[in-house]
Formats: structure tokens, C-alpha cells, sequence
């Protein structure tokens, strides 16, 4: 475990207004390695430190839910061997956390089209949410395979197929109906949303999630982000005027 800056922490905990949820698309990992001359995938490795220190950090400070942007259905995209390097790695990770996460009380749930995963990467992640489903002080979302259209298209047709069965009229779809049927149903919206490496897109994340969320754009790389990095977006984001489309006298 890293130094935890308690400086920092203690300003923002005296601020209060911790976000409840951080959603973090984490970036930067081929820069990363490309930089130090190494292969992408030495980058995503050393990203996973900095997915250590986020969960760390988001603990010590209550953070509640922490959403991480871990594979998108567009990297099945990327060459196959990267493809399979990132899955190494989520079963590496897998086989490396499970007790600390577990000793730590937090609850991992994976997000995404999980039947495109190969039997033992699913097994894997099957054995992760159930390893921690007791875990009550941090849920932390892993978005594998994800992608937000797909996730709305999933909810609507989830929908639909309740209205053609009479199980609901079209006059009870509102939002509501169609926020529980994301993958998100049990959380509340992201607060925050991080994005490390400098880039200013969503990059098709939590599209309906993030209607209100402040945004955090940090040009530092991916495996360089450390929970004083995590601290100091929540210092950012309690300096923010969160109206809502409303406005404040
Ligand atoms: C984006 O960097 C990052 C990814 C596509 C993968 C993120 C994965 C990890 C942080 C490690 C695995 C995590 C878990 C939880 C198992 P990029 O490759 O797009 O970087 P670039 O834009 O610099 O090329």
C-alpha cells in the first residue's frame, strides 16, 4: 500500500460532500507503455496498480460505488493478442485480489456482454462476484465487453418484450422503467466521471448514466493515477454547482 496523503483526505472529508458513485474511464495505458519503449500490454499491466489504489482510496474515503471502464465491446476491435492479454489479466487479477477485496468488503459486480468472454474467463469473473457478494462497504463495477448504446438497446427490447407478453402497457415506460433494466438498476447515477489521459469523449460509457455527472478530465496516464489523484478530483468536484437544470438563487 502506497502512503495515503492525509492532508488531502482530510480536506475532503471536512468538505463533506463525498460523490457517492465515481465512474473512471481509465486511459492512457498504450501511451504509458509506448513511452517507457515497452508492448501495450505492460501498460495495462501497470494499470492494474492503479485500479488497486482507486479501490483503496475510494474506501478510505466512503466512497460508495465505483464504476471502472475496464473493455469495451469496441476493444474486441484490437489485435488478438492484445485481446488476450487483457483477458490474462482480468484472471490475473481475479486469482490476485479475491482476498483482499473480499477482506476489504467489497462487492465486485462485472457489467457487460459477458457471453462474448472464452467459459474460463466467465468462470473466473462468476467466482469473483460470488467470492465477495457479501461485501457491503464498496461496490465496485468492472465494465468488461461493455457498451452503453447496447446496454439501452438491451434495456428496450427488455421492455418490449414485457409489453408484447402483457406484462406491461406502453404507458408505464418512462425513465424509471427504463433505468432498471440497465446494468447500473441497483446504483445510484454516477456523481463523477474521471477520464485519465487528457481525452474529452465518452468513448460510449454509461450514456444514460452520466446525464448529470461533473466530469474530470487529468492529462496523467492511466497507471500513473494514484488515490491522491482520485482525492484531488474529489477536491474538483466539491467546488462544483451541481443545479441539475435547475438554477440556484
Ligand atoms: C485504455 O488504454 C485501457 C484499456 C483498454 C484497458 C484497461 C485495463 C486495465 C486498467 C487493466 C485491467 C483491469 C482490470 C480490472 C482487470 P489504451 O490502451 O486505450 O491506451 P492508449 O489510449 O494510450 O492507447
Amino acid at each position: 500500500m502506497s502512503t495515503v496523503p492525509t492532508d488531502i483526505l482530510g480536506t475532503i472529508r471536512a468538505h463533506g460532500a463525498i460523490p457517492r458513485h465515481i465512474a473512471i474511464i481509465m486511459d492512457g495505458n498504450g501511451r504509458w507503455a509506448q513511452a517507457r519503449d515497452l508492448p501495450r500490454p505492460a501498460g495495462h499491466q501497470a494499470g492494474m496498480a492503479a485500479v488497486r489504489e482507486v479501490v483503496e482510496g475510494g474506501l478510505a474515503a466512503g466512497v460508495e460505488v465505483l464504476t471502472l471502464f475496464a473493455f469495451s465491446q469496441e476493444n474486441w476491435r484490437r489485435p488478438q493478442a492484445e485481446i488476450d492479454a487483457l483477458m490474462h489479466l482480468l484472471g490475473d487479477y481475479i486469482a490476485r485480489e479475491t482476498a483482499e477485496l473480499t477482506s476489504n468488503s467489497v462487492q465486485v459486480h462485472f457489467l457487460g456482454d459477458l457471453d462474448r468472454l472464452s467459459p474460463s474467463a466467465r468462470t473466473a469473473v462468476q467466482f469473483l462476484e460470488e467470492a465477495t457478494a457479501e461485501g457491503g462497504a464498496l461496490n465496485l463495477n468492472l465494465c468488461v465487453s461493455y457498451g452503453a448504446r447496447a446496454e439501452i438497446v438491451r434495456a428496450a427490447q427488455r421492455l418490449a418484450a414485457e409489453v408484447a407478453g402483457g406484462k406491461r402497457t406502453i404507458e408505464s415506460l418512462d425513465e424509471k422503467a427504463l433505468a432498471r433494466e440497465l446494468y447500473t438498476a441497483p446504483w445510484p447515477d454516477p456523481d463523477l466521471l474521471i477520464r485519465t489521459s487528457g481525452e474529452y469523449r465518452l468513448s460510449n460509457f454509461l450514456l444514460w448514466q452520466l446525464a448529470y455527472a461533473e466530469f474530470y478530465v487529468t492529462p496523467v496516464l492511466w497507471p500513473d493515477f494514484s488515490r491522491h489523484h482520485l482525492y484531488e478530483a474529489i477536491r474538483d468536484y466539491q467546488q462544483r454547482d451541481r443545479r441539475f437544470g435547475r438554477v440556484t438563487v
